[in-house]
C-alpha cells in the first residue's frame, strides 16, 4: 500500500459523501467512488474521480472496488426502514470483511453523535451500534466519526414553501457544517493519532431544530414558513398511505427526539482541528443571489 493508491469512497454521491470527495480531491488524493449508478455518479462528482459501478450487497463488486486501494471511507444511509439492517449493518459488515481480505490500511465511517449511549431499541441507534461494533472488532485500522446533526440537513426539511418539523424536538444540537467534517475526515486519513478512535464531532453552537430552522429561514430562505406536525399524526399518515419513505422519516424523527449528543469533543478537536463554521455564516452562504 502506498500514499498514491486510491481512497475508495462508498456513498460518494451522498449529501455527506460529496463534501468528503471534494475535500480529498482538493488535497490531490486519488479517489475511487463506488456507486450503484455510473451515470448518476458521473453527473454528481467532480471530473477525475474513478467510478466503479457496484452495490455493497454484491461481494464481487465490493472486491473489485477495493482492489488496489489504500483506504475506504463509508457514507451509507438507509432510505427505508428495512434498510437499517440490510444496508447500514449488513453493508458495513460486508465492507469490513472485504477490506480485511484486500489488506486495506485505513477505514473511516460516518456514524452519529450520541449513538454510544442511546437506546438500542431505536432502530437507527441499533444499526449504527452494530455497524460500529463490526468495524471496531475488525483488524482494519479505523476512524469513526460520531457527528451531530449537519447544517446541510436543514435543506431536507423543505416541502414546497414550508419547512416542516415532525414532533416536539426539544434537544439542542451543535449543528455542524459538512465542509468542516470533510476537512476532519481528510486529516484523519493521514494522521496516525486518529487510528482506532471513535471521535465525537460537534459544531460550535447549540440550537434546537426549531431555532436552527428559524435562522435558516430568516437568512437563507425567507420564502419559507415554519410549520410542525405531531409525530403521532405523521406516523398514522405514513401507515395509512403505506409509504415506505414516510415511515422511514417517522422512524428518524422519533429517534432524534430521544438521542441527545454525548461524548467528548476534545480528542477530535485537538487531533483534527475543531469545526468552526457558525450556522449564521453557513446560512449566509446559502442566501439566494439576486
Ligand atoms: N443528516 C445528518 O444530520 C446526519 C448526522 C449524523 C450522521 N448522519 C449519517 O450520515 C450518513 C450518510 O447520510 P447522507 O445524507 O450522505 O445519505 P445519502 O445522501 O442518502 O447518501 C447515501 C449514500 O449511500 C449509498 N448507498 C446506499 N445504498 C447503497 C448500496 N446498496 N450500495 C452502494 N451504495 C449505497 C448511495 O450511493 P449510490 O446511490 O450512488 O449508490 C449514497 O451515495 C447516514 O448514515 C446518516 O445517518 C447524518
Amino acid at each position: 500500500v502506498t500514499e498514491s493508491d486510491p481512497i475508495l469512497v462508498i456513498g460518494a454521491t451522498g449529501m455527506l459523501g460529496r463534501p468528503v470527495v471534494t475535500s480529498l480531491y482538493n488535497q490531490g488524493k486519488a479517489i475511487r467512488a463506488l456507486s450503484r449508478s455510473r451515470s448518476d455518479a458521473t453527473a454528481r462528482l467532480p471530473q477525475g474521480i474513478e467510478i466503479v459501478e457496484g452495490d455493497i450487497r454484491d461481494p464481487h463488486s465490493l472486491a473489485v472496488a477495493l482492489k488496489g486501494c489504500r483506504a475506504v471511507h463509508i457514507n451509507l444511509r438507509a432510505t427505508r426502514r428495512d434498510e437499517f439492517i440490510s444496508v447500514e449493518v449488513d453493508g458495513v459488515r460486508a465492507i469490513v470483511a472485504a477490506a480485511e481480505k484486500a489488506g486495506i490500511a485505513r477505514l473511516s465511517y460516518l456514524s452519529a453523535a450520541g449513538i454510544e449511549s442511546a437506546d438500542p431499541k431505536l432502530l437507527p441507534v441499533q444499526a449504527k451500534q452494530l455497524a460500529e461494533a463490526a468495524i471496531m472488532s475488525s483488524s482494519v485500522p479505523y476512524t469513526i466519526f460520531r457527528a451531530t446533526h449537519f447544517m446541510e440537513s436543514l435543506d431536507l426539511f423543505v416541502r414546497g414553501k414550508k419547512a416542516v418539523i415532525i414532533g416536539q424536538q426539544p434537544i439542542p444540537f451543535h449543528y455542524l457544517a459538512a465542509k468542516d467534517y470533510a476537512r476532519m475526515v481528510t486529516r484523519a486519513l493521514n494522521t496516525a493519532e486518529a487510528v482506532n478512535q471513535a471521535f465525537t464531532i460537534l459544531g460550535p453552537e447549540p440550537f434546537t431544530m426549531r431555532e436552527a430552522l428559524k435562522k435558516y429561514i430568516t437568512i437563507a430562505r425567507p420564502d419559507l414558513s415554519l410549520t410542525s406536525l405531531p409525530l403521532w399524526f405523521f406516523k398514522l399518515l405514513s401507515r395509512l398511505t403505506g409509504k415506505a419513505d414516510m415511515l422511514h422519516v417517522a422512524t428518524l424523527f422519533d429517534a432524534f427526539r430521544q438521542i441527545p449528543e454525548a461524548g467528548n469533543t476534545e480528542p477530535a478537536n485537538r487531533i483534527l482541528g475543531a469545526p468552526d463554521t457558525r450556522l449564521e455564516d453557513w446560512c449566509k452562504e446559502r442566501r439566494p443571489r439576486i
